[in-house]
C-alpha cells in the first residue's frame, strides 16, 4: 500500500522536500540519508550475529547510549526470553552499540518508571513516524508486533529503512 495516495502528486513532492528537511531535524539517526530513508552503515560482526536471530539486529542510531546499556545489561531477560551472550561478546556489542547510539537528547527518553527505554517502539519518534500505520495493520498475522520491522521493511535485514522499500501486508 502506497501511504501518500490521497494527495496528488504536486502535493506529494512539496510534502516529500518539507520532509526531507522534517527528517534531517528529528529523525535520531547519525546514519546516511539518501533520499529521505535511513539505511545502516555502523556494523559489527558479533552484534550481527548475537543479536539477529530472533529479530533483525536494531540499528545503534535507533536508541540512546543509555537505553543500550541497559539492553545490554538485561540479555537474560530479554523481553521475556535469555539472550544472553558470553562475557567478551556482551563487551564488544555494548562498546559498538554505545558508539554508534542515537546522540540526541530526546531518545535518552526515560519510560514511565524512570528507567531507560528499552524499545525503540516506544520513542517518540517511532510513534510519531508510524501513526499512519491502522490498527488493523499492526493486528495483521503477518506483523504480529510492531518490533517485527521486516514485516513492512523489505529490508530491514540489510539495515535498510528507506520509505521506498516498504510493503505493509494487506
Ligand atoms: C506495519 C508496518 C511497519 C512496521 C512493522 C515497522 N514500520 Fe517503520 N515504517 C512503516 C511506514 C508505513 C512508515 C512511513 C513511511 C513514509 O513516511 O512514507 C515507516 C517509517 C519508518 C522509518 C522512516 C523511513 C524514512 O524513509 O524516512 C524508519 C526509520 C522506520 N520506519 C523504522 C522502523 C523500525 C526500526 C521498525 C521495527 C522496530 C519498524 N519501522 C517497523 C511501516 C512499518
Ligand atoms: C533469543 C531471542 C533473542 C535474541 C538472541 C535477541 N533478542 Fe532482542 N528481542 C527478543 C524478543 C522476543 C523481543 C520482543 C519482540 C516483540 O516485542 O515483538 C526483543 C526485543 C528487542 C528490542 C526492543 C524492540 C522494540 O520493541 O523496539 C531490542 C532493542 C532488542 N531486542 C535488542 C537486542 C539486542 C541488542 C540483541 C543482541 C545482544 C538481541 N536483542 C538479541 C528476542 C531476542
Amino acid at each position: 500500500m502506497k501511504i501518500s495516495t490521497h494527495i496528488s502528486h504536486n502535493q506529494s513532492l512539496k510534502a516529500k522536500t518539507l520532509l526531507a528537511f522534517a527528517f534531517a531535524a528529528m529523525l535520531p539517526f547519525g546514519a546516511a540519508q539518501a533520499s529521505g530513508g535511513l539505511k545502516v552503515t555502523a556494523t559489527n560482526a558479533t552484534w550481527q550475529t548475537e543479536c539477529s536471530t530472533c529479530h533483525v539486529a536494531y540499528p545503534a542510531s535507533l536508541l540512546s547510549a543509555e537505553s543500550w546499556k541497559a539492553v545490554m545489561n538485561g540479555l537474560d531477560k530479554h523481553f521475556g526470553t535469555d539472550a544472553s551472550v558470553d562475557a567478551a561478546a556482551k563487551k564488544e556489542i555494548t562498546a559498538f552499540l554505545e558508539k554508534n547510539a542515537s546522540q540526541r537528547r530526546r531518545d535518552a527518553v526515560l519510560s514511565a518508571n524512570g528507567k531507560p527505554q528499552l524499545r525503540i517502539t516506544e520513542t517518540a519518534w517511532f510513534i510519531r513516524e508510524h501513526d499512519e500505520v491502522s490498527g488493523r495493520i499492526w493486528k495483521n498475522p503477518l506483523v504480529k508486533s510492531a518490533a517485527n520491522c521486516a514485516a513492512c521493511h523489505t529490508l530491514a535485514e540489510k539495515g535498510d529503512f528507506n520509505e521506498h522499500n516498504i510493503k505493509m501486508p494487506k
